[in-house]
């Protein structure tokens, strides 16, 4: 999991003057190796403790001190749009207070007041300063706010001390980051989203098979989409040449009999499936264990016969998620896609018309028309396949909504 919520995303990491400051250096390194992209921050007193170098060094990043240093940009603002979270580690008395009480006079506090990502704040400090009424009060009110803390935990403190007042280790902060990033609310927050992708292919030997032209695009889009909306998702996806999208859980199949299998192990455990697979009707009969040779032959047959219907089974689900499926359709295009929609047992259908120029496979657009169960139809123009994705799952958001109210 860790992987997958942190691959990619963008993390400002506060670290200021206290002596957990070296722990930084492990949580740093932590979240590099799980591929996040981390800006440190520090306060002039952290440098006391470690050096920026560490830093830059682990992070591969330019680390940043002075909110004066000469730049093309506005530092913290560029910071506030760099960042999908930032995590103060160690936080001292003298940071948390300044947040709490709007006090700009250095890079990191002027900074955490643009911030509109979650803001985590990780203190750490003797355990007699963190039970005073002042630091106890500012902490109260940066929750109120919306900060989360990351409790302090007990044990042998730097000053000879016994209390609470460390800074917990790596695996908590780690788990607080990735909490707020998978909680950072949105419409779909809370749901369960399982999507297809991509094409399949079905073998006739171990050098060739059957397939299709999809590129993965329509499903990548309607994934990563889901997963902007606050959807935890899975993307079961064919063989493509894309980058999983960010956060999104990716199990990688090849044929339509393999498709079948990962989707069914989520069975009853979604709330919206969306089929945007290129699934094979057809498969081979018999895959060869060898390469099938010409054998001086002018013809060849291969017998096929039919392949599991990913979507009919998933109709069959007890408790049964809201369906979406698509239809690639040449003529009669909505009236053959909603015979499909009642056939399939699916609650939208995304009618795609390949017969137009920039509709269907492999393009970066799609010309749809949605139908829903019901039969409310919407013609939308041509657009990008990620405004689809959003249109569709604005759809099927309504649908999600109706069945809740019932
Ligand atoms: N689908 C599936 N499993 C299959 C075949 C299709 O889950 N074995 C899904 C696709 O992901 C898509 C929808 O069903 O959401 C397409 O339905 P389908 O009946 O295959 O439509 P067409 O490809 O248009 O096929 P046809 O008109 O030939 O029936």
């Amino acid at each position: 999991m860790a992987e997958s919520t942190l691959r990619g995303r963008r993390i400002v990491v506060g670290v200021t003057g206290g002596i957990a400051a070296y722990k930084a250096c492990d949580l740093v390194s932590t979240l590099v190796k799980a591929e996040a992209d981390v800006q440190v921050v520090m306060t002039e007193n952290a440098r006391r403790f470690v050096g920026e170098i560490t830093f830059a060094a682990l992070t591969g990043n330019p680390v940043s001190c002075d909110l004066w240093a000469p730049r093309a940009d506005v530092h913290h603002v560029a910071l506030a749009d760099f960042a999908d979270v930032v995590i103060i580690a160690p936080a001292t008395a003298n940071i948390i207070g300044k947040y709490a009480n709007g006090i700009a006079d250095d890079l990191l506090s002027t900074a955490l007041l643009t911030f509109t990502c979650p803001v985590i704040i990780a203190p750490a400090m003797n355990s007699r300063m963190l039970a005073s009424a002042a630091v106890q009060a500012n902490l109260e009110a940066l929750a109120e706010r919306g900060a989360r803390i990351v409790e302090p935990e007990e044990g042998w403190l730097a000053c000879g001390e016994v209390g609470a007042g460390r800074l917990p280790d790596t695996g908590v902060l780690v788990a607080a980051i990735e909490e707020a990033l998978r909680s950072r609310g949105g419409p779909l927050s809370g749901l369960r989203v399982l999507v297809t992708a991509g094409p399949t292919r079905e073998p006739i030997d171990p050098v060739r098979f059957i397939s299709n032209p999809s590129s993965g695009r329509m499903g990548y889009a309607v994934a990563a989409e889901a997963e902007r909306r606050g959807a935890s998702v899975t993307l079961v996806s064919g063989p493509v040449s894309l980058e999983p999208p960010l956060g999104v859980e990716v199990v990688a199949v090849t044929s339509a009999a393999e498709m079948h299998e990962a989707v069914e192990a989520y069975a009853g455990e979604v709330d919206l499936f969306v089929g945007a697979a290129a699934v094979a009707d057809w498969r081979p009969a018999e895959a060869s264990g060898e390469k099938l040779s010409k054998d001086g032959r002018d013809e060849m047959t291969v017998r096929m016969v039919r392949t599991p219907d990913v979507i009919a089974s998933v109709a069959r689900w007890e408790p049964r998620p809201v369906i979406v499926g698509f239809a690639a359709e040449t003529r009669d295009v909505v009236a053959n896609a909603a015979e499909k929609l009642r056939r399939k047992g699916m609650d939208l259908i995304v009618a795609n018309d390949v017969g137009q120029p920039g509709a269907g496979f492999g393009g970066e657009t799609n010309k749809v028309t949605l139908v829903d169960v019901i039969g409310r139809e919407t013609d939308l123009p041509l657009m990008s396949k990620a405004a689809v994705a959003a249109a569709l799952l604005d759809r099927a958001g309504e649908l999600i909504a109706s069945r809740e109210s019932q």
